[in-house]
C-alpha cells in the first residue's frame, strides 16, 4: 500500500519510522516531512495545514491510506475532505475532533455524560465570567475555549491575574480560540498521559505516558509543547488504566456516538490523578509530541494495520504488544525557546547519537542543506532510548543527548525525574 502520514514534527517521525516498517506498506510520503523523516519517507512539500494541498497530493500519488498527525488539520476537516474524495484516513472528523478544538465542547459533553473532570463555568462575555470568578477559591484555572498552540491556559494565584486573563482572552488577543472560555476548578495530583484508538465503538487502550511542559529543570519556567517524556507513567498502574477505560474513554465514546460525532482515531486523555482518582484536563483527539516518541518506541506490534482497523471499525479484532521497558524521550530545542529563537544553526554527531545502545534520535524541526543538518523550529529533536528502568532509559537517553554537537540548543537534564524518585 502507499502511505502518506501529515505532518513533520517528531510525532510524525516517530509515525513514519513504525509505518515505514510495517510489512503492509510499500511506499511511505510524508508532508511536509522534515530531515530525519526523509530517511524513510519521500517528504513533499505541502504544509500540514493547507486541507486541499494535501488532498491533492494524496490523490495525484494515489495514496490508499492517510495518518493525520497534528489537530489543526483535523480541526480544519481534512479528514472528511479525504473520506469524501474515496480516500481512507485516519483521525476524527473534524465534528469528532471537537473533543480538542472546544475546550467547552469537552466540559459540557463530560457534564451531561457523567464523566469525572474539574467544576466549570464556559462565558463569551467579561461581566458574567467576573461574577462567576468572585465566588470561586483560589487558584483558579481560566482557558481559552479553542486551539491555542498550548498557551491558552492560565492558572490564577490571585484574583486579579484571574480577571486580567479574563479581560484579555475576551478581547481577542487569542483570537477566534479566546471568543469563548472556560473557568475551571483547580485540580490537585500528579498528572498523567493516557492514549486510546477508537474505531467509533470500540477503545483499545495503548500506554500511559508523562510529559514535561515546563522548560526548565525542576519544572521551572514558561509552558512549552513538552520538554520531554516517558512511558510507561507509573502512576498509571493496571487497575487504574482499567478504571480510566471503564469512567473516562468508554463513556466518551458512547457520548461522541449518542451526540452523533461517532469518533475515530486516537483518544489523548490528560489526566489528573489524586489519591487514586483520575479526572479528565482535557482530551486532545491525536498523539502526543514527544508521547508518541516513547509508545512507538515501545509498541512491538505493527502500527499500520491497528490504524487501519480504528478507521475501519474493526478494533476489537486487534491485539497489540508492548515492550515492557521505559522509554524515556529527551526534546532538544533551540536556545530561546519557548520565546524567540534563530534559525538556521547546524547539528552535528547525529549519527553518533543514533549508534548509542537503545538510542534513537527523532528529527522535529530539522532540514538538510548542503549535506548539513540545520535547526529550522523550537522543538528540534526528541532524542529517545529504551531501558529496563526510567533511570536506564534516562542514562542511555543522555548518553545519546552528550554526542550531539549543537552549540544553538539546549535540553533539560532531569527527563523522568518523577518516576526516577519513586
Ligand atoms: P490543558 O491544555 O487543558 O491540558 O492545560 C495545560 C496544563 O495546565 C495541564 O497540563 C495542567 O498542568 C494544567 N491544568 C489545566 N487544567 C487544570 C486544572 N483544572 N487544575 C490543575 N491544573 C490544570
Ligand atoms: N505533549 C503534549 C501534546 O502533544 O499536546
Amino acid at each position: 500500500m502507499k502511505v502518506l502520514v501529515v505532518g513533520g514534527g517528531g510525532r510524525e517521525h516517530a509515525l513514519c519510522w513504525a509505518i515505514s516498517a510495517s510489512a503492509l506498506c510499500d511506499k511511505l510520503y510524508c508532508a511536509p516531512g522534515n530531515a530525519g523523516i526523509a530517511a524513510v519517507a519521500e517528504c513533499v512539500p505541502v504544509a500540514a495545514e493547507d486541507i486541499d494541498g494535501q488532498v491533492k497530493l494524496a490523490k495525484e500519488k494515489d495514496i490508499d491510506f492517510v495518518v493525520v498527525g497534528p489537530e489543526v488539520p483535523l480541526v480544519l476537516g481534512l479528514v472528511d475532505k479525504l473520506e469524501a474524495a474515496g480516500i481512507p484516513a485516519f483521525g476524527p472528523s473534524a465534528a469528532a475532533a471537537a473533543l480538542e478544538g472546544s475546550k467547552g465542547f469537552t466540559k459540557d459533553m463530560c457534564a451531561k455524560y457523567d464523566i469525572p473532570t474539574a467544576a466549570y463555568g464556559r462565558f463569551t462575555a467579561v461581566a458574567p465570567a467576573l461574577e462567576f470568578l468572585q465566588q470561586q477559591k483560589l487558584p483558579i484555572v481560566v482557558k481559552a475555549d479553542g486551539l491555542a498552540a498550548g498557551k491558552g491556559v492560565v492558572i490564577a494565584e490571585s484574583m486579579d491575574q484571574a480577571e486580567a486573563a479574563v479581560r484579555e482572552m475576551l478581547s481577542g488577543s487569542f483570537g477566534e480560540a479566546g471568543a469563548s472560555l472556560v473557568i475551571e476548578e483547580f485540580l490537585n495530583g500528579e498528572e498523567a498521559s493516557f492514549f486510546a484508538l477508537v474505531d467509533g465503538k470500540t477503545a483499545l487502550p495503548l500506554a500511559s505516558a508523562q510529559d514535561h511542559k515546563r522548560v526548565g529543570d525542576g519544572d521551572t519556567g514558561l509552558n512549552t509543547g513538552g520538554m520531554g517524556a516517558y512511558s510507561p507513567a507509573p502512576v498509571v498502574t493496571e487497575a487504574m488504566a482499567a478504571r480510566v477505560m471503564r469512567e473516562i474513554i468508554e463513556p466518551t465514546v458512547a457520548a461522541m456516538t449518542d451526540m452523533g460525532r461517532p469518533f475515530k482515531g486516537v483518544l489523548f486523555a490528560g489526566l489528573m490523578i489524586d489519591n487514586g482518582v483520575p479526572k479528565l484536563l482535557e482530551y486532545n483527539t491525536r498523539f502526543g509530541d514527544p508521547e508518541c516518541q516513547v509508545l512507538m518506541t515501545r509498541l512491538k506490534s505493527d502500527l499500520l494495520p491497528a490504524l487501519m482497523a480504528a478507521r475501519d471499525g474493526t478494533l476489537s479484532h486487534v491485539d497489540l504488544r508492548w515492550r515492557d521497558e521505559t522509554a524515556l524521550t529527551v526534546v532538544m530545542a533551540a536556545k530561546g525557546y519557548p520565546g524567540a529563537y534563530d534559525k538556521g544553526s547546524e547539528i552535528r554527531g547525529l549519527d553518533a547519537a543514533n549508534a548509542m545502545p537503545d538510542a534513537h534520535v527523532f528529527h522535529a524541526g530539522t532540514a538538510s542543506k548542503d549535506g548539513k543538518i540545520l535547526a529550522t523550529g523550537g522543538r528540534v529533536l526528541a532524542v529517545t532510548a529504551a531501558g529496563a528502568t526510567a533511570a536506564e532509559a534516562q542514562t542511555k537517553a543522555y548518553a545519546a543527548v552528550d554526542k550531539i554537537d549543537w552549540p544553538g540548543g539546549f535540553c533539560r537534564r532531569d527527563i523522568g525525574w518523577r518516576a526516577i524518585k519513586r
